[in-house]
């Protein structure tokens, strides 16, 4: 069974019942700048998972999820790290529960006519334990009981409780949440026998058993990074890796032997002249990751999404070097990548020649920086630079291959190479140090960009969501229908926003904004939504928005009113917002205006 065909009978087996199928949202969350990427597959709904209606209509939804994670984009080349994956989910909202979930991901994992035909005799499950937040998961133990038991199989040798630091699952600090079921697969072959809980802890250890399905029971909701209390409805969150499941259904062990990924790795074969299996696995992983991101949108750059694309591709370049793979032939992969993933994923298509381009220039730009950096290293290494002869020295110093590798995106290992080639070590423990600093302050600020955001959904966020819609209104009223949204981005401290403009917005004109603004929500009004199909919202011109490549088929339309019930906006969103503007002190004060790139300016607000 091929990787398409996986893909196609799991959301065929969950069309069947009654699930809406709903394409992959962008890789790049929309309205949520608190992750840079969608990393699971809920992400995306986890409007809806909190309440809010589904654009559909429908409560059952299911979908194949692009998702990036880059913590780990080191690993990647070892057998199970890849930087881009899809996941395969259904979802209730609201709807049904623990026993038709389970009772699907079983018959899912294991029918032959419908399903992946897995053997039960190599299924172990897990069930929540139990803690203060919510108690042991008795009924997810009980469906499981009598699955197994209907398989002729010893359900104390199956299921196997644990607690929360496994058994509990959360998008992060903030949002909906609860106790999960694992599901994990004898990929050893040899553990059909049934197992005790140590017993399953070692072999899980050992890789032997490999977690291929999360069922979440998402009734709970976290803020702060504590459980608060329950939703108002008993959700389901499923995920399971289609690489992963792949490289079990065709008896693989490991993803880059599946065929999601021989052809690509095939083809990357037939350029090489230098043998290298890992150079040829990072390759292929970050191509893959690379079209897809550039497909979304992305564009290499210094900074956020930008910045993790340009790595991708520049590691990715990198590799090929050491192949031997001549320069500008990662086109040719990156065609077999679109012709395989696009009959699921039509903007590969749609967007073939930018996807080359993008790469191509990127590789081009990033040899002439190598360039430029060889020139510093080599300076660096006392050659004389007219006459090519050597000036002894010892080492590189690690403030010179830190430069360089933050300048010229130099990685060390290129460094220490070209460094042997003359004989010469570099300050290795130096340069660790200082990389050890740089990623320490990196994390303070990924985690200070984790704070704030929508995600969290906090009654502050989303009031300074609700203002953005009101600012944009004020803003076109002001200065001309021109304006459009470039871009926001929220905390529970500020807003930011980008809209497009040619010139300086000076500051009586913006007293007057901010005066537009605060009259609006000192008099009150509703905040309504509407569900109409995006082609008939995108040609409706008192509709305002900006992104609509990024939305589904339905889409929400957010219209604020004000005392006199007269619309004061009428916006395509993904929401939350208040639900009257009441709600929201009238402090709307703009701290600053400024150009954010050309043509478009950047507002800081906060609600003082
Ligand atoms: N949200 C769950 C996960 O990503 C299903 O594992």
């Amino acid at each position: 069974m091929s990787g398409n065909e996986i893909r196609q009978r799991f959301l065929e087996f969950f069309a069947k019942r009654g699930h809406t199928i709903i394409p992959s949202a962008s890789l790049v969350p929309e309205n949520d700048p608190s992750v840079l990427f969608n990393t699971a597959g809920m992400q995306p709904l986890v409007p809806y998972l909190l309440g809010q209606p589904h654009p559909t209509g429908s409560k059952r939804i299911a979908d194949s999820q692009k998702c990036v994670r880059t913590n780990d984009i080191e690993e990647v080349g070892d057998n199970t790290h890849l930087t881009f994956f899809e996941m395969l989910g259904n979802w209730s909202l609201g709807d049904y529960f623990k026993q038709d979930a389970i009772t699907w991901s079983f018959e899912f994992l294991t029918s032959k006519e419908e399903g992946l035909g897995l053997d039960p005799k190599r299924l172990y499950v897990t069930a929540f334990a139990g803690d203060e937040n919510a108690p042991r998961d008795e009924e997810a133990y009980a469906i499981w009981k009598d699955i197994f038991e209907a398989a002729g199989l010893d359900p104390e040798k199956r299921i196997f409780f644990m607690d929360a630091d496994s058994n509990w699952w959360s998008p992060g600090d903030n949002g909906p949440c609860g106790p999960d079921s694992e599901m994990f697969y004898d990929v050893s072959g040899a553990l059909t026998d049934g197992l005790t809980r140590e017993e399953f802890i070692a072999a899980d250890d050992r890789q032997d058993v490999v977690e291929i399905w999360n069922d979440v029971f998402m009734e709970y909701e976290k803020k702060d990074g504590q459980v608060i209390g329950k939703l108002a409805s008993q959700n389901v969150d499923t995920g399971s890796g289609l690489e992963r499941v792949t490289a079990i259904v065709q008896g693989k062990n490991n993803v880059f032997e599946t065929d999601l990924f021989q052809p690509i790795i095939t083809v990357l074969n037939s350029l090489k002249t230098n043998d290298d299996a890992r150079a040829i696995r990072i390759i292929a992983d970050h191509l893959r990751a690379a079209t897809f991101l550039i497909a979304d949108g992305v564009v290499p750059s210094n900074t956020d999404q930008g910045y993790i694309l340009r790595r991708l591709l520049r590691r990715a370049v990198r590799q090929a070097d050491l192949l031997g793979i001549p320069d500008g032939a990662l086109a040719e992969p990156t065609k077999v990548i679109v012709e395989q993933y696009g009959a699921h994923y039509p903007n590969l298509f749609e967007k073939q020649a930018v996807i080359i381009d993008v790469i191509t220039k990127e590789e081009e730009q990033f040899r002439k920086t190598l360039e430029k950096g060889l020139f510093q290293l080599k300076k660096e290494l006392g050659r004389n630079l007219e006459t090519g002869e050597a000036v002894l020295r010892e080492r590189v110093r690690a403030d010179t291959a830190f430069n360089l590798f933050t300048t010229y995106g130099f990685p060390i290992e290129l460094t220490e190479e070209i460094a042997a080639e003359n004989n010469i070590k570099v300050d290795r423990a130096g340069f660790d140090a200082l990389m050890e600093e740089h990623r320490a302050k990196s994390r303070a600020g990924a985690e200070q960009k984790f704070k704030g955001g929508l995600a969290d959904h906090s009654e502050r966020v989303v009031q300074y969501h609700t203002c953005t819609h009101l600012l944009l209104a004020a803003l076109r009223h002001f200065l001309g229908d021109h304006v459009h949204q470039a871009g926001s981005n929220i905390t529970a401290e500020r807003l930011r926003f980008d809209f497009t403009h040619p010139e300086k917005v000076e500051r009586d004109m913006l007293d007057q904004i901010e005066g537009w603004v605060n009259d609006k929500i000192a008099r009150g009004g509703a905040v309504t939504i509407e569900t109409i199909a995006k082609d008939v919202a995108e040609n409706d011109t008192t509709i305002e928005g900006s992104f609509w490549e990024k939305y589904p088929d339905m889409v929400n339309v957010y219209t604020m009113h004000t005392d006199d019930g007269s619309v004061v906006s009428r916006e395509l969103c993904g929401g939350p917002h208040v639900a009257n503007l009441i709600t929201i002190p009238p402090t709307f004060k703009i701290k600053k205006e400024e150009s954010s790139s050309a043509g478009v300016r950047r507002i800081k607000a906060v609600l003082e």
